[in-house]
């Protein structure tokens, strides 16, 4: 796959999670809603220790609807965990958070018992834009640049409610093929990280598959006809006129087109996979990485090295 993975801060983050997680009531989960499963950090169940966990799918104004009403009905029946969608710029969607850790963890109110959250999500994912919602002005810088990170910080969103911000980080290694693209098409990576066009096709691939009718809307594609993703990434190229030299199709730029207009939702809102979907492929990418673990050992043996650690559990969506 043509990304290149950065995962940024992610040693000081783990740590300071691993330091602060004893005295936390709640994991607030920050994900993007158009790619739930692979904007999750599979680290996190592991570092957290089944604290009950709020996950919130942010930036639900650029989602599907019903894909996003699924995703919380799988989140919402996992136990000691409930899901909320938001726009993370509006005021009293995200306060709706509040009550929602409330819920959570009842016995925590009052100033000798405050409720201590934890927030996390992925670079861009929308944590500075939620949290200066709440606190209702201008506390955590936002940007659009992925992998900026912050130091740790204490908000105070009520007297008995303090909320510790991480920065946004991604996870070392990336198991599942389709989450490289999905966060790569969302904004998540570094735009010098990633083959454009590569991620380009991915995206209308899976468009093709899950959302025709909106393309064929977007940009006049005859998707009866079983167009391929290269034939689409071509003829929005012509309909767009990017066109080069001797009339060849310029594909670079019809690949920037299709992302822009994807994170825009101007194609239409677009969520990337469904529960069953992610869930399938994390299996997917858990066999390989075995295989993978297990021919790098059988090669340590080999050379009579110590074999490689096997690999941290990855958590389903
Ligand atoms: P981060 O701290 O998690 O890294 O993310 P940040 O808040 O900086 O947000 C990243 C981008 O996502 C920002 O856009 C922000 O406006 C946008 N965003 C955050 N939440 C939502 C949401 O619920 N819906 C939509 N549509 N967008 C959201 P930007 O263009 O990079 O910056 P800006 O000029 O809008 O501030």
């Amino acid at each position: 796959m043509a990304i290149q993975w950065f995962p940024g801060h992610m040693h000081l983050t783990r740590q300071a999670i691993a330091e602060r997680i004893d005295n936390i009531d709640v994991v607030i989960e920050l994900l993007d809603a158009r790619l739930p499963g692979s904007s999750a950090n599979p680290m996190l169940g592991q570092l957290t220790q089944g604290k009950p966990a709020l996950k919130i799918l942010n930036k639900q104004d650029l989602a599907d609807p019903d894909r996003t009403a699924d995703w919380l009905a799988h989140y919402n029946a996992l136990a000691d965990t409930r899901a909320l969608a938001l726009d993370a710029g509006q005021t009293a969607p995200a306060r709706r958070l509040i009550a929602a850790c409330r819920e959570l963890a009842p016995s925590r109110k009052g100033l000798s018992r405050p409720m201590r959250v934890l927030i996390c999500g992925i670079p861009n994912v929308g944590k500075s834009t939620l949290i200066n919602t709440l606190v209702g002005k201008r506390a955590a810088h936002t940007g659009d640049e992925a992998g900026i990170t912050r130091t740790e910080q204490r908000i105070v969103l009520e007297d008995d409610f303090h909320l510790w911000d991480t920065p946004g980080v991604l996870w070392p290694r990336i198991i599942v093929a389709q989450s490289g693209y999905h966060l790569a098409a969302s904004g998540a990576i570094g735009r010098n990280a990633y083959d454009e066009q590569e991620v380009a096709l991915e995206l209308l691939a899976t468009l093709l598959r899950a959302y025709p009718s909106l393309l064929a809307q977007r940009y006049g594609l005859d998707v009866a006809a079983g167009l391929s993703d290269e034939q689409a990434l071509e003829a929005i190229a012509r309909r767009r006129g990017a066109v080069g030299g001797g009339g060849r199709p310029n594909l670079q730029k019809a690949a920037e087109i299709v992302i822009h207009e994807f994170r825009a939702a101007s194609i239409g809102r677009i969520t990337l996979e469904t529960a069953q979907e992610y869930a399938l492929w994390l299996a997917q990418g858990q066999a390989i990485d075995t295989e993978r673990l297990a021919r790098k050992q059988a090669l340590a043996a080999a050379k009579g090295r110590r074999p490689a650690r096997p690999p941290q559990a990855a958590k389903g969506p």
